[in-house]
């Protein structure tokens, strides 16, 4: 703790909604008591750098992630959060660089034509969750890719404006534990690695599970070809 912050003004602070939850304070290890290579402890940001999609990318992430703004420079470099953390997306302007090469997705859609970083992935609590978030960001006009059971999660791709890929996904099984054994020792042989019959319709999905259908059939990558096959999902 700083000096110029200060945790008494904590109610007159205004913090983003989620950001004092699930708080695990930064420890004061002493060396000593560091006693092997350590793993960082989550990922904290992204830092994407646009040009003149700059207003774009921004309200594109803003809706995405219903995020806040914390501070910056207006139009050159703004950082957003959402949750417990101090920021989750730096956008930065820089307006000499090139877009994207396009090609064609290996999924049949259009897709960048370079290498790098595929896309970032984030987890939400539950199905409903994530098509609760999935409808609002319809709304907002901001429609995804690509939908997918992978056997691990059921996930939902978008572009942002960039092309710059996100995956919005709930885990299909309950525990890190069980997600952690499907992937180690099923999800290849399910075909969740490399097949693409896992496709559904968010929107069927969503009246699926409005009608009662328990979240827990959805999720399950054999019970959703079906469905699939059917042409209900
Ligand atoms: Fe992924």
């Amino acid at each position: 703790m700083t000096q110029h912050v200060n945790f008494d003004g904590k109610k007159e602070a205004n913090f983003p909604k989620g950001l004092t939850e699930r708080m695990s304070p930064v420890r004061h290890d002493k060396w000593e008591d560091v006693k092997g290579m350590p793993s960082p402890r989550r990922i904290s940001h992204l830092s994407i750098t646009t040009n003149e999609n700059y207003e774009q990318m921004l309200n594109w992430y803003k809706v995405v992630f219903d995020a806040t703004l914390v501070n910056g420079i207006a139009g050159m470099m703004e950082f957003l959060t959402f949750g417990n953390e101090h920021h989750r997306f730096a956008i930065v302007k820089e307006p000499s660089l090139q877009a994207k090469p396009l090609g064609r997705d290996p999924r049949g859609g259009i897709g960048p034509a370079v290498v790098g970083l595929t896309h970032a992935a984030f987890s939400y609590a539950s199905l409903a969750e994530l098509l609760f978030a999935y409808q609002r960001i319809k709304e907002a006009g901001i429609t995804p890719s690509y939908c997918q059971n992978r056997g691990l999660t059921t996930s939902i791709y978008y572009y942002d404006p960039d092309y710059n890929e996100i995956e919005l996904m709930v885990d299909n099984f309950d525990t890190t534990e069980e997600c952690y054994l499907y992937k180690r020792d099923h999800q290849a042989k399910d075909g969740g690695l490399h097949s693409y019959d896992g496709n559904f319709d968010p929107d069927k999905m969503l009246e699926l599970l409005k009608s009662g259908v328990p979240d827990h059939d959805l999720k399950d990558r054999n019970k959703l070809i079906e469905l699939n096959k059917a042409g209900r999902i």
